[in-house]
Protein backbone atom coordinates (compact mmCIF):
# COMPACT_ATOMS: atom_id res chain seq x y z
CA UNK A 1 0.00 0.00 0.00
CA UNK A 2 1.52 3.05 -0.96
CA UNK A 3 0.09 6.69 0.20
CA UNK A 4 1.29 10.14 -1.55
CA UNK A 5 1.07 12.72 0.58
CA UNK A 6 1.66 16.52 -1.07
CA UNK A 7 0.71 19.69 0.32
CA UNK A 8 -2.06 21.59 -1.32
CA UNK A 9 -0.99 25.43 -1.00
CA UNK A 10 2.23 27.20 -0.49
CA UNK A 11 3.43 24.63 2.23
CA UNK A 12 3.57 24.67 5.92
CA UNK A 13 -0.38 22.98 6.04
CA UNK A 14 0.75 20.84 8.64
CA UNK A 15 1.84 17.97 6.57
CA UNK A 16 4.13 16.78 10.00
CA UNK A 17 0.52 16.26 12.03
CA UNK A 18 -0.87 14.54 9.52
CA UNK A 19 2.32 12.26 8.37
CA UNK A 20 2.76 11.42 12.22
CA UNK A 21 -0.72 10.53 12.46
CA UNK A 22 -0.65 8.36 9.24
CA UNK A 23 3.09 7.14 10.10
CA UNK A 24 0.79 4.76 12.91
CA UNK A 25 2.10 1.32 12.03
CA UNK A 26 3.72 2.26 8.36
CA UNK A 27 6.50 0.08 7.44
CA UNK A 28 8.18 2.97 6.14
CA UNK A 29 8.37 6.97 5.70
CA UNK A 30 10.28 8.42 2.67
CA UNK A 31 11.24 12.12 2.17
CA UNK A 32 11.37 11.98 -1.59
CA UNK A 33 12.12 15.90 -2.22
CA UNK A 34 13.61 19.68 -0.88
CA UNK A 35 15.57 19.84 1.83
CA UNK A 36 15.92 21.78 5.15
CA UNK A 37 13.62 24.60 3.73
CA UNK A 38 11.16 22.85 4.98
CA UNK A 39 10.34 22.30 8.62
CA UNK A 40 7.38 19.79 10.00
CA UNK A 41 5.84 20.06 13.10
CA UNK A 42 4.71 17.33 15.19
CA UNK A 43 3.88 17.28 18.82
CA UNK A 44 3.53 14.37 20.86
CA UNK A 45 2.91 13.27 24.24
CA UNK A 46 2.88 17.60 24.74
CA UNK A 47 6.28 17.31 23.25
CA UNK A 48 7.08 19.30 19.90
CA UNK A 49 9.25 18.30 17.11
CA UNK A 50 10.46 19.97 14.10
CA UNK A 51 11.95 17.80 11.39
CA UNK A 52 13.54 19.77 8.35
CA UNK A 53 15.35 16.23 7.13
CA UNK A 54 14.26 13.22 9.15
CA UNK A 55 10.80 11.92 7.82
CA UNK A 56 8.29 12.71 10.34
CA UNK A 57 7.64 9.03 10.77
CA UNK A 58 10.81 8.55 13.77
CA UNK A 59 8.90 9.21 16.23
CA UNK A 60 7.45 5.51 15.67
CA UNK A 61 9.45 2.88 16.31
CA UNK A 62 8.47 0.48 13.69
CA UNK A 63 9.11 2.70 10.84
CA UNK A 64 11.67 2.75 8.41
CA UNK A 65 12.14 6.44 7.68
CA UNK A 66 14.22 7.23 4.30
CA UNK A 67 15.65 10.55 2.82
CA UNK A 68 15.01 9.33 -0.99
CA UNK A 69 17.02 10.55 -4.06
CA UNK A 70 15.04 13.40 -4.92
CA UNK A 71 16.54 15.15 -1.29
CA UNK A 72 18.84 17.49 -1.30
CA UNK A 73 20.54 17.03 2.08
CA UNK A 74 22.78 19.39 3.64
CA UNK A 75 25.18 16.91 5.82
CA UNK A 76 26.12 19.36 9.06
CA UNK A 77 22.42 19.59 9.23
CA UNK A 78 21.25 16.69 8.79
CA UNK A 79 24.07 15.37 11.87
CA UNK A 80 22.59 18.59 13.82
CA UNK A 81 19.06 16.99 13.79
CA UNK A 82 19.91 13.44 14.24
CA UNK A 83 21.78 14.44 17.63
CA UNK A 84 18.58 16.85 18.68
CA UNK A 85 15.94 13.71 17.90
CA UNK A 86 18.44 11.25 19.72
CA UNK A 87 18.69 13.50 22.70
CA UNK A 88 14.96 13.44 23.47
CA UNK A 89 15.68 9.66 23.63
CA UNK A 90 14.05 8.58 20.04
CA UNK A 91 15.99 6.33 18.09
CA UNK A 92 17.51 7.09 14.97
CA UNK A 93 18.56 3.48 13.86
CA UNK A 94 15.81 3.39 11.39
CA UNK A 95 17.28 6.17 9.07
CA UNK A 96 17.97 5.04 5.58
CA UNK A 97 19.49 7.73 3.39
CA UNK A 98 19.87 7.34 -0.17
CA UNK A 99 23.26 7.39 -1.67
CA UNK A 100 21.63 9.32 -4.76
CA UNK A 101 20.47 12.19 -3.03
CA UNK A 102 22.04 15.47 -3.75
CA UNK A 103 24.44 17.02 -1.40
CA UNK A 104 23.84 20.98 -0.36
CA UNK A 105 27.64 21.98 -0.23
CA UNK A 106 29.22 24.93 1.34
CA UNK A 107 28.50 26.83 -1.70
CA UNK A 108 25.38 26.58 -2.21
CA UNK A 109 23.52 28.77 0.86
CA UNK A 110 26.44 31.36 0.14
CA UNK A 111 25.02 31.60 -3.45
CA UNK A 112 21.25 31.42 -2.55
CA UNK A 113 21.52 34.59 -0.50
CA UNK A 114 24.13 36.31 -3.39
CA UNK A 115 21.41 35.43 -5.71
CA UNK A 116 18.74 36.95 -3.60
CA UNK A 117 20.59 40.28 -2.92
CA UNK A 118 21.48 40.51 -6.62
CA UNK A 119 17.41 40.53 -7.21
CA UNK A 120 16.65 43.12 -5.14
CA UNK A 121 12.97 44.06 -5.59
CA UNK A 122 12.32 40.99 -7.09
CA UNK A 123 13.53 38.29 -4.30
CA UNK A 124 12.11 35.33 -3.66
CA UNK A 125 12.23 35.01 -0.14
CA UNK A 126 14.01 31.65 -0.07
CA UNK A 127 15.26 30.00 3.24
CA UNK A 128 18.37 30.74 2.14
CA UNK A 129 19.21 26.96 2.66
CA UNK A 130 21.32 26.35 -0.71
CA UNK A 131 18.14 24.49 -2.35
CA UNK A 132 18.06 26.23 -5.77
CA UNK A 133 21.45 26.17 -5.96
CA UNK A 134 21.88 22.81 -4.87
CA UNK A 135 19.11 21.73 -7.56
CA UNK A 136 20.29 23.78 -10.17
CA UNK A 137 23.76 22.16 -9.97
CA UNK A 138 22.17 18.25 -10.06
CA UNK A 139 20.61 19.22 -12.94
CA UNK A 140 24.25 20.96 -14.73
CA UNK A 141 25.65 17.55 -13.31
CA UNK A 142 28.20 19.00 -11.38
CA UNK A 143 26.35 17.75 -8.12
CA UNK A 144 28.03 16.20 -5.47
CA UNK A 145 25.85 13.05 -4.38
CA UNK A 146 25.40 11.70 -0.48
CA UNK A 147 27.44 8.60 -2.16
CA UNK A 148 30.25 10.69 -3.37
CA UNK A 149 31.01 10.92 0.56
CA UNK A 150 32.58 7.61 1.06
CA UNK A 151 35.19 8.39 -1.60
CA UNK A 152 37.77 10.87 -0.20
CA UNK A 153 40.04 10.54 -3.63
CA UNK A 154 36.64 11.08 -5.98
CA UNK A 155 35.47 14.01 -3.47
CA UNK A 156 39.32 15.46 -3.74
CA UNK A 157 39.15 15.49 -7.76
CA UNK A 158 35.74 16.58 -8.21
CA UNK A 159 36.41 19.28 -6.14
CA UNK A 160 39.22 20.48 -7.44
CA UNK A 161 36.88 20.62 -10.84
CA UNK A 162 33.33 22.23 -9.32
CA UNK A 163 34.96 24.66 -6.23
CA UNK A 164 38.23 25.77 -8.53
CA UNK A 165 36.50 25.84 -11.81
CA UNK A 166 33.60 26.80 -11.51
CA UNK A 167 32.45 27.94 -7.59
CA UNK A 168 34.99 29.70 -6.51
CA UNK A 169 36.04 32.08 -9.63
CA UNK A 170 31.75 32.93 -9.76
CA UNK A 171 32.34 33.47 -5.93
CA UNK A 172 35.27 35.72 -6.14
CA UNK A 173 35.33 37.14 -9.66
CA UNK A 174 31.21 37.73 -10.13
CA UNK A 175 30.50 38.61 -6.24
CA UNK A 176 33.81 39.56 -4.99
CA UNK A 177 33.82 37.27 -1.98
CA UNK A 178 36.56 35.17 -0.23
CA UNK A 179 37.05 31.80 -2.21
CA UNK A 180 36.36 28.12 -0.39
CA UNK A 181 39.27 26.11 0.96
CA UNK A 182 39.24 22.86 -0.63
CA UNK A 183 41.16 20.95 1.60
CA UNK A 184 38.90 22.18 4.44
CA UNK A 185 35.83 20.98 2.68
CA UNK A 186 37.45 17.84 1.58
CA UNK A 187 38.43 16.86 5.85
CA UNK A 188 34.68 18.21 6.64
CA UNK A 189 32.72 16.49 3.84
CA UNK A 190 34.91 13.13 4.59
CA UNK A 191 34.36 13.54 8.47
CA UNK A 192 30.65 13.48 7.34
CA UNK A 193 30.95 10.38 5.65
CA UNK A 194 32.10 8.60 8.30
CA UNK A 195 29.52 9.84 10.53
CA UNK A 196 26.75 9.26 7.97
CA UNK A 197 28.19 5.75 6.79
CA UNK A 198 25.73 3.45 8.75
CA UNK A 199 23.01 4.87 7.15
CA UNK A 200 23.73 5.40 3.31
CA UNK A 201 22.54 2.97 0.80
CA UNK A 202 21.72 2.24 -2.63
CA UNK A 203 17.11 2.26 -1.19
CA UNK A 204 16.36 1.43 -4.74
CA UNK A 205 16.56 -2.36 -3.65
CA UNK A 206 15.28 -1.70 -0.08
CA UNK A 207 12.03 0.31 -1.79
CA UNK A 208 11.53 -2.89 -4.21
CA UNK A 209 11.45 -5.25 -1.51
CA UNK A 210 8.85 -3.50 0.95
CA UNK A 211 6.91 -3.06 -2.28
CA UNK A 212 7.04 -6.86 -2.77
CA UNK A 213 5.93 -7.20 0.76
CA UNK A 214 3.02 -5.05 0.18
CA UNK A 215 4.13 -2.90 3.15
CA UNK A 216 3.02 0.17 4.16
CA UNK A 217 4.59 2.88 2.79
CA UNK A 218 3.76 6.79 3.27
CA UNK A 219 5.36 9.48 0.83
CA UNK A 220 6.04 12.43 2.64
CA UNK A 221 6.10 15.59 1.20
CA UNK A 222 7.45 18.95 1.57
CA UNK A 223 7.18 22.33 0.74
CA UNK A 224 3.39 22.55 -1.11
CA UNK A 225 1.98 22.16 -5.16
CA UNK A 226 1.54 26.10 -5.53
CA UNK A 227 5.48 26.13 -4.87
CA UNK A 228 6.22 23.45 -7.48
CA UNK A 229 9.13 24.42 -9.86
CA UNK A 230 6.59 23.78 -13.58
CA UNK A 231 2.67 24.22 -11.69
CA UNK A 232 4.07 26.97 -8.95
CA UNK A 233 4.14 30.58 -9.36
CA UNK A 234 7.17 30.49 -11.22
CA UNK A 235 9.77 31.98 -10.23
CA UNK A 236 8.24 32.36 -6.92
CA UNK A 237 8.26 28.85 -6.28
CA UNK A 238 11.11 26.20 -4.74
CA UNK A 239 13.30 24.29 -7.39
CA UNK A 240 11.96 20.92 -6.81
CA UNK A 241 8.53 18.67 -7.60
CA UNK A 242 6.55 19.15 -4.04
CA UNK A 243 4.13 17.81 -6.30
CA UNK A 244 2.81 13.87 -6.55
CA UNK A 245 4.87 13.59 -9.96
CA UNK A 246 7.81 14.12 -7.92
CA UNK A 247 7.12 12.12 -4.68
CA UNK A 248 7.88 9.05 -7.35
CA UNK A 249 11.20 10.05 -9.30
CA UNK A 250 12.05 11.20 -5.48
CA UNK A 251 11.76 7.86 -4.25
CA UNK A 252 12.01 5.13 -7.41
CA UNK A 253 8.18 3.93 -6.38
CA UNK A 254 6.37 3.66 -9.76
CA UNK A 255 2.98 5.40 -10.41
CA UNK A 256 0.99 1.42 -10.77
CA UNK A 257 2.02 0.95 -7.12
CA UNK A 258 0.12 4.32 -5.91
CA UNK A 259 -2.83 3.18 -4.01
CA UNK A 260 -4.45 6.74 -2.58
CA UNK A 261 -2.95 10.78 -2.91
CA UNK A 262 -3.59 12.52 0.22
CA UNK A 263 -3.87 16.38 -0.02
CA UNK A 264 -2.89 18.52 2.97
CA UNK A 265 -4.97 21.90 3.34
CA UNK A 266 -4.96 24.26 5.92
CA UNK A 267 -8.86 25.90 6.61
CA UNK A 268 -7.37 29.12 5.14
CA UNK A 269 -3.70 30.04 3.06
CA UNK A 270 -0.79 31.39 4.18
CA UNK A 271 2.51 32.08 2.22
CA UNK A 272 6.22 32.27 3.03
CA UNK A 273 8.40 34.34 0.96
CA UNK A 274 7.06 36.83 -2.16
CA UNK A 275 4.61 35.80 -5.21
CA UNK A 276 1.14 36.16 -6.00
CA UNK A 277 -0.92 35.12 -3.17
CA UNK A 278 -4.53 36.08 -4.36
CA UNK A 279 -6.64 35.59 -1.39
CA UNK A 280 -4.09 37.63 0.97
CA UNK A 281 -5.77 39.62 3.94
CA UNK A 282 -3.49 42.56 4.92
CA UNK A 283 -5.73 44.18 7.40
CA UNK A 284 -6.67 43.08 11.05
CA UNK A 285 -8.17 40.39 9.78
CA UNK A 286 -5.12 38.88 8.39
CA UNK A 287 -3.01 40.09 11.90
CA UNK A 288 -5.52 38.37 13.55
CA UNK A 289 -5.38 35.37 11.75
CA UNK A 290 -1.55 35.08 11.98
CA UNK A 291 -1.34 35.24 15.52
CA UNK A 292 -4.58 32.64 16.66
CA UNK A 293 -2.53 30.29 14.09
CA UNK A 294 0.73 31.31 14.77
CA UNK A 295 1.81 31.84 11.92
CA UNK A 296 5.83 32.05 12.18
CA UNK A 297 7.62 29.53 10.01
CA UNK A 298 9.04 26.72 11.39
CA UNK A 299 12.43 27.00 9.83
CA UNK A 300 13.11 30.84 9.27
CA UNK A 301 10.51 32.21 11.67
CA UNK A 302 9.58 34.51 9.26
CA UNK A 303 5.62 35.81 9.07
CA UNK A 304 3.84 34.03 7.57
CA UNK A 305 1.70 35.93 4.83
CA UNK A 306 -2.72 35.16 5.33
CA UNK A 307 -5.34 35.28 3.10
CA UNK A 308 -8.97 33.13 3.15
CA UNK A 309 -9.25 29.39 1.23
CA UNK A 310 -8.72 29.61 -2.15
CA UNK A 311 -11.07 27.05 -3.57
CA UNK A 312 -9.23 28.31 -7.21
CA UNK A 313 -5.95 26.78 -5.59
CA UNK A 314 -7.25 23.80 -3.95
CA UNK A 315 -9.28 22.65 -7.28
CA UNK A 316 -5.86 23.06 -9.45
CA UNK A 317 -3.85 21.13 -6.82
CA UNK A 318 -6.48 18.22 -6.20
CA UNK A 319 -6.42 18.25 -10.10
CA UNK A 320 -3.27 18.59 -10.37
CA UNK A 321 -1.94 15.45 -8.00
CA UNK A 322 -4.83 13.43 -8.56
CA UNK A 323 -5.97 14.45 -4.99
CA UNK A 324 -8.28 11.61 -4.01
CA UNK A 325 -8.74 12.80 0.35
CA UNK A 326 -8.36 15.77 1.97
CA UNK A 327 -6.81 16.20 5.29
CA UNK A 328 -8.24 19.63 6.63
CA UNK A 329 -5.90 21.19 8.92
CA UNK A 330 -6.33 24.38 11.58
CA UNK A 331 -10.25 24.28 11.66
CA UNK A 332 -10.02 25.82 14.96
CA UNK A 333 -8.34 29.33 14.04
CA UNK A 334 -10.94 29.85 12.16
CA UNK A 335 -13.42 29.35 15.29
CA UNK A 336 -13.94 33.71 16.27
CA UNK A 337 -14.49 34.35 12.74
CA UNK A 338 -18.21 35.52 11.16
CA UNK A 339 -18.18 35.26 8.54
CA UNK A 340 -16.43 33.41 6.49
CA UNK A 341 -15.13 33.53 3.29
CA UNK A 342 -13.77 31.36 0.48
CA UNK A 343 -12.79 32.36 -2.91
CA UNK A 344 -14.47 30.53 -5.64
CA UNK A 345 -13.09 32.01 -8.53
CA UNK A 346 -10.92 34.13 -10.17
CA UNK A 347 -11.79 37.27 -12.07
CA UNK A 348 -9.05 38.97 -14.81
CA UNK A 349 -9.30 40.86 -17.60
CA UNK A 350 -13.23 40.42 -17.52
CA UNK A 351 -12.94 36.84 -17.31
CA UNK A 352 -14.05 34.39 -14.63
CA UNK A 353 -11.30 31.57 -13.90
CA UNK A 354 -11.72 28.50 -12.21
CA UNK A 355 -7.77 27.88 -12.43
CA UNK A 356 -4.91 29.77 -11.34
CA UNK A 357 -3.67 31.02 -14.64
CA UNK A 358 0.13 30.46 -15.65
CA UNK A 359 1.09 34.01 -16.22
CA UNK A 360 1.84 34.78 -12.81
CA UNK A 361 1.75 39.16 -13.68
CA UNK A 362 -1.61 37.96 -14.40
CA UNK A 363 -2.14 36.11 -11.11
CA UNK A 364 -1.02 39.04 -9.10
CA UNK A 365 -3.57 41.27 -10.80
CA UNK A 366 -6.29 39.00 -10.99
CA UNK A 367 -9.55 39.80 -8.07
CA UNK A 368 -10.75 36.93 -6.53
CA UNK A 369 -14.38 36.21 -6.00
CA UNK A 370 -16.15 35.29 -2.86
CA UNK A 371 -18.33 33.14 -1.69
CA UNK A 372 -19.65 34.20 2.20
CA UNK A 373 -20.14 31.45 5.03
CA UNK A 374 -21.48 31.92 8.30
CA UNK A 375 -18.86 31.42 11.47
CA UNK A 376 -19.72 29.14 14.34
CA UNK A 377 -18.17 31.10 17.06
CA UNK A 378 -17.49 28.06 19.23
CA UNK A 379 -14.45 26.33 20.13
CA UNK A 380 -13.70 23.29 17.79
CA UNK A 381 -10.75 22.26 19.55
CA UNK A 382 -11.85 19.43 21.57
CA UNK A 383 -14.16 18.07 19.31
CA UNK A 384 -13.43 14.16 18.36
CA UNK A 385 -16.03 13.04 16.11
CA UNK A 386 -18.47 14.69 13.17
CA UNK A 387 -20.91 15.30 15.40
CA UNK A 388 -18.86 17.65 17.67
CA UNK A 389 -18.60 20.00 15.15
CA UNK A 390 -20.90 22.86 14.85
CA UNK A 391 -22.91 22.56 12.08
CA UNK A 392 -21.94 26.03 10.15
CA UNK A 393 -18.24 24.18 10.63
CA UNK A 394 -19.72 21.30 8.55
CA UNK A 395 -21.36 23.50 6.08
CA UNK A 396 -17.36 24.80 5.27
CA UNK A 397 -15.89 21.46 5.41
CA UNK A 398 -18.80 20.31 2.85
CA UNK A 399 -18.26 23.45 0.47
CA UNK A 400 -14.81 23.01 0.68
CA UNK A 401 -15.13 19.48 -0.69
CA UNK A 402 -18.01 20.89 -3.71
CA UNK A 403 -15.62 23.46 -4.59
CA UNK A 404 -12.01 21.35 -4.47
CA UNK A 405 -13.76 18.54 -5.66
CA UNK A 406 -12.45 15.84 -3.24
CA UNK A 407 -13.74 14.81 0.16
CA UNK A 408 -12.67 16.26 3.49
CA UNK A 409 -11.71 12.93 5.28
CA UNK A 410 -9.19 14.13 8.12
CA UNK A 411 -10.10 17.58 9.87
CA UNK A 412 -7.46 18.50 12.54
CA UNK A 413 -8.51 21.09 15.43
CA UNK A 414 -5.52 21.48 17.25
CA UNK A 415 -1.72 20.42 16.73
CA UNK A 416 -2.03 17.36 19.15
CA UNK A 417 -1.89 13.94 17.45
CA UNK A 418 -5.45 13.47 19.32
CA UNK A 419 -7.00 16.78 17.70
CA UNK A 420 -8.17 15.01 15.18
CA UNK A 421 -11.90 14.30 13.53
CA UNK A 422 -12.12 11.26 11.11
CA UNK A 423 -15.33 12.21 8.97
CA UNK A 424 -18.85 10.29 8.39
CA UNK A 425 -18.12 7.63 5.19
CA UNK A 426 -14.67 8.49 5.29
CA UNK A 427 -12.80 6.27 2.54
CA UNK A 428 -9.84 6.50 5.00
CA UNK A 429 -11.79 4.08 7.65
CA UNK A 430 -9.90 1.67 7.10
CA UNK A 431 -7.01 3.15 8.03
CA UNK A 432 -8.33 4.66 11.01
CA UNK A 433 -9.54 1.41 12.25
CA UNK A 434 -6.60 -1.12 11.51
CA UNK A 435 -3.78 0.93 10.76
CA UNK A 436 -1.51 -1.94 9.97
CA UNK A 437 -2.31 -3.34 6.10
CA UNK A 438 -4.10 -0.29 4.53
CA UNK A 439 -7.21 -1.75 2.37
CA UNK A 440 -6.62 -0.22 -1.05
CA UNK A 441 -9.00 2.75 -0.93
CA UNK A 442 -11.86 2.01 -3.94
CA UNK A 443 -12.43 4.77 -6.24
CA UNK A 444 -15.82 6.49 -5.11
CA UNK A 445 -18.13 6.97 -7.80
CA UNK A 446 -20.04 9.30 -5.59
CA UNK A 447 -19.61 13.10 -6.65
CA UNK A 448 -17.70 14.88 -3.75
CA UNK A 449 -19.28 15.82 -0.24
P1 LIG B 1 4.19 21.53 7.59
O1 LIG B 1 5.40 22.21 7.08
O2 LIG B 1 3.15 21.34 6.55
O3 LIG B 1 4.49 20.26 8.32
O4 LIG B 1 3.55 22.54 8.66
P2 LIG B 1 4.34 23.35 9.81
O5 LIG B 1 4.73 22.40 10.87
O6 LIG B 1 5.41 24.20 9.21
O7 LIG B 1 3.23 24.36 10.30
C1 LIG B 1 2.01 23.91 10.81
C2 LIG B 1 1.85 24.47 12.24
O8 LIG B 1 0.50 24.30 12.66
C3 LIG B 1 2.66 23.70 13.27
O9 LIG B 1 3.06 24.60 14.27
C4 LIG B 1 1.68 22.67 13.83
O10 LIG B 1 1.98 22.26 15.14
C5 LIG B 1 0.41 23.47 13.80
N1 LIG B 1 -0.82 22.69 13.59
C6 LIG B 1 -1.00 21.58 12.82
N2 LIG B 1 -2.31 21.24 12.79
C7 LIG B 1 -2.97 22.17 13.55
C8 LIG B 1 -4.34 22.37 13.87
O11 LIG B 1 -5.24 21.67 13.45
N3 LIG B 1 -4.63 23.45 14.65
C9 LIG B 1 -3.67 24.29 15.13
N4 LIG B 1 -4.06 25.32 15.88
N5 LIG B 1 -2.36 24.12 14.84
C10 LIG B 1 -2.01 23.08 14.05
P1 LIG C 1 7.34 22.90 4.38
O1 LIG C 1 7.79 21.53 3.99
C1 LIG C 1 6.65 27.04 3.20
C2 LIG C 1 9.30 28.73 0.18
C3 LIG C 1 10.24 29.82 0.63
C4 LIG C 1 10.34 30.66 -0.62
C5 LIG C 1 10.31 29.61 -1.73
C6 LIG C 1 11.68 29.25 -2.27
O2 LIG C 1 7.63 23.27 5.78
O3 LIG C 1 5.91 23.11 3.98
P2 LIG C 1 13.66 27.79 -1.25
O4 LIG C 1 14.51 28.01 -0.04
O5 LIG C 1 12.93 26.50 -1.26
O6 LIG C 1 14.41 28.03 -2.52
O7 LIG C 1 12.57 28.97 -1.18
O8 LIG C 1 9.71 28.46 -1.15
N1 LIG C 1 9.38 27.48 0.95
C7 LIG C 1 8.46 27.09 1.84
N2 LIG C 1 7.36 27.72 2.30
N3 LIG C 1 6.92 25.80 3.62
C8 LIG C 1 8.00 25.15 3.16
O9 LIG C 1 8.28 23.87 3.50
C9 LIG C 1 8.85 25.81 2.25
N4 LIG C 1 10.00 25.47 1.62
C10 LIG C 1 10.29 26.48 0.82
O10 LIG C 1 9.69 30.55 1.70
O11 LIG C 1 9.19 31.46 -0.77
MG1 LIG D 1 6.61 23.88 7.46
Amino acid sequence: MVVILVGGQWGDEGKGKIIDLLSEGADMVIRSQGGNNAGHTVVSAGQEFRFHLIPSGILYPDAACVIGNGVVLDPRVLLEEMEQVESRGISIDRLLISDRAHLIMPWHPILDRLEEEQRGDDRLGTTWRGIGPAYADKIRRIGFRAGDLLKPRFLEKKLGFVLAKIKNPILRDLYGVEPLDREQILREYTKYGERLRPYLRDIFPIVQEALARGDRILLEGAQGSMLDLDFGTYPYVTSSSPSAGGALTGSGIPPTRVDLTLGVFKAYSTRVGYGPMPTELLDPLGEQIRRVGKEFGTTTGRARRVGWFDAVVARYTVALNGIQSIALTKLDVLDELDPIRICTAYRSKGELLRYPMSNISHLKHCEPVYEELPGWRSATSSARKPEDLPKAARTYLDRISELSGAPVDIVSVGAARDQTIWMDGSRLGALRDSHKRLQPVEQSQDQPR
